[in-house]
Formats: C-alpha cells, sequence, structure tokens
C-alpha cells in the first residue's frame, strides 16, 4: 500500500527544495491511458486484476489515476521497472498518445484554468512549441536528422512564428553555444554527430523557444559514462539558469539521484511512492522501491 505520510511529504519537500512561489507550474490530475478499448471487464469501476493488462480483452491500462504537482524550477524523477508506464505517463503529457481521460494543468497557460488534454489539435501543437519541450532517448524522434542543426532550431522558432531571419541566426548560435555545439558545425546535419551531441542538441530545440517545462525520457540511456555525465551536468545547469522545470524519466537510479529534487515510483501504470529523491533512494518505504533501490527488479 501507498504511505500517506510519504506522499504528503511530496508539495511541501518541492517548496523547500525549489524555494519559489506556491504555485505549482504543472497539475495532474487522474491521469488515465489505456491502450484497447476495453470490455466491461476492465471498464467496470472497480475492475481487479492483476498486472496492469486486461485477461479478457488484453487492453493495457499504462496510466492508472496518476496525479502530481510540479513546482517551477523542479526536477520530478520518474522511476519503475520496464513497462511501468514511465513512457507513456510523458508522452500523453505532450501530446504523444492521447490520454483517455484525465486533467493537466499548467499556471502559464490561460491562467491554469484549462485542461490541456482536451485543448484541439490546433491548440496543442501551439502548447507544445511554446508551454513543453520534449527530449526523446532516440534522437531521431525529436531531431530531423538530415537538417542542418541551426535548421533545427530555426523550425521551432518557425512553429511559433519567430520568421526574423537574423534574429533566428542568433538565437540558434546562442541555444546551440550554450549546449557546447561548436559554432563552426552549426550547419552540419545531426547525423553526422555523436550520440551525445545529438542528444544536446535535441535539449537545445526544445528549449528554443523558453518553455517552462521540459520532459525528458531516458535521454542518456545507452550513451557512454563520460558522454552521459556532460549530459547530465548540462541539465543541471540549464535547470539553474533558466529556471525551467523538469520531469526526467530514467530507469537509472544514479541519474535520479543526480538530477532529482523529488521522485515518483511507477508500478503498473501507479504511482506508489513519491516523496523527496533522497528519502525515497535512502530510506524506500514500498516493498517495490526497496527492490528497486537494490537493483532487484
Ligand atoms: N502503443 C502501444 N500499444 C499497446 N501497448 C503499449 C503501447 N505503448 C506502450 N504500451 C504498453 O504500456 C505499458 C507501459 O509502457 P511504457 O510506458 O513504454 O513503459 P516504460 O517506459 O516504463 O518502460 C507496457 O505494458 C507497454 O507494453
Ligand atoms: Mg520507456
Ligand atoms: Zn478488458
Amino acid at each position: 500500500m501507498p504511505q500517506p505520510s510519504t506522499l504528503d511529504l511530496g508539495p511541501a519537500a518541492a517548496r523547500d527544495a525549489a524555494s519559489v512561489d506556491e504555485r505549482p507550474i504543472l497539475q495532474v490530475r487522474n491521469l488515465n491511458k489505456r491502450f484497447g478499448d476495453g470490455c466491461a471487464r476492465c471498464l467496470a469501476p472497480n475492475a481487479d486484476f492483476p498486472g496492469n493488462r486486461c485477461p479478457q480483452c488484453g487492453a493495457v491500462m499504462a496510466c492508472i489515476d496518476m496525479n502530481f504537482d510540479l513546482y517551477p524550477g523542479e526536477i520530478l524523477g520518474v522511476v519503475g521497472e520496464s513497462g511501468s508506464g514511465k513512457s507513456t505517463m510523458v508522452r500523453s503529457l505532450y501530446f504523444d498518445e492521447e490520454a483517455t481521460s484525465g486533467e493537466m494543468l499548467i499556471s502559464t497557460y490561460k491562467n491554469g484554468e484549462s485542461n490541456l488534454l482536451t485543448e484541439s489539435a490546433q491548440q496543442k501543437r501551439y502548447i507544445r512549441n511554446h508551454v513543453m519541450g520534449m527530449v526523446y532517448q532516440n534522437p531521431y524522434l525529436g531531431l530531423r536528422m538530415s537538417y542542418s542543426s541551426s535548421g533545427n532550431i530555426a523550425e521551432k522558432l518557425f512553429a511559433a512564428d519567430r520568421f526574423h531571419v537574423g534574429r533566428i541566426r542568433e538565437r540558434a548560435m546562442e541555444l546551440l553555444g550554450r549546449v557546447e555545439i561548436p559554432l563552426n558545425r552549426m550547419d552540419e546535419a545531426p547525423k553526422r554527430f555523436s550520440g551525445g551531441m545529438q542528444q544536446r542538441v535535441q535539449i537545445s530545440k526544445a528549449l528554443a523557444n523558453n518553455p517552462p517545462l521540459l520532459l525528458l525520457d531516458e535521454v542518456t540511456t545507452g550513451l557512454d559514462l563520460s558522454v552521459q555525465a556532460r549530459v547530465l551536468d548540462l541539465i543541471r545547469s540549464l535547470r539553474r539558469e533558466l529556471k525551467v522545470a523538469m520531469i526526467v524519466v530514467s530507469h537509472d537510479l544514479g541519474v535520479i539521484r543526480m538530477l532529482a529534487d523529488r521522485t515518483m515510483v511507477l508500478r503498473q501504470g501507479r504511482i506508489i511512492e513519491m516523496g523527496l529523491t533522497d528519502q525515497i533512494l535512502e530510506d524506500p518505504q514500498h516493498a517495490y522501491t526497496q527492490l528497486l533501490v537494490h537493483s532487484l527488479l
């Protein structure tokens, strides 16, 4: 069972960690994502079966009644074994997947009074270009590999109706410089870059229009350790400088320990524990988290 005291620590801990204003930048309420139509068995109000796949129809409950807040400038870690719903959660928040139900409010969008999940396709495009950025594990999902790096940034700026060629060039130099891409390579295509460089270009593209919220899904997975360290350092310094709030998904607890103020633990589509990262990693309350922390999963 979840430990209520641990869950209660969440928002207060976040305020201490970020010491910023009281209002969350992001509020997620009862987020649900089901793959498949569902059937009488799994759509019943008190449906109960082991795991998150309906034994009757095979529908997968990838996100079940997820609730959490994220504060400005805070980094929230997301951990859980493979298939626990980490990617589906961030993909639903970024509209890559259509959430089945739930509410998502962002304080800088319509004063935090409109459910982003039910906005029109056109508004969702606007939100993806202005309000949120996403960085994928696979850079092919976030970058056009045969455009130049500067062209990738320009594309994002165009999408936000920023058309002034000179200023676009300046902004691309500023962003790529910030993520330490040598400027004499800014007109090269990312497909010619190393994995670590591709991730840095992807991060700069996601930040092009200064979104207050960045979603990162396993962005250092598969990189060499030294390359990984450089990307993690970059993420930390960007948070410090830009005060951008982030959701960082990783199955690597080392990454979570280094980056996250608070951490949520997912199991079979549910948040089962949430609290300060140190507390989650040093003194996990839930038996599943204990197994996870001791690398037994
Ligand atoms: N497009 C899809 N169609 C059907 N099931 C999916 C799809 N994407 C993910 N799933 C299922 O949803 C669950 C959560 O997957 P995912 O979010 O990728 O987990 P994680 O990122 O934690 O490894 C898994 O059971 C997975 O098989
Ligand atoms: Mg995943
Ligand atoms: Zn079913």
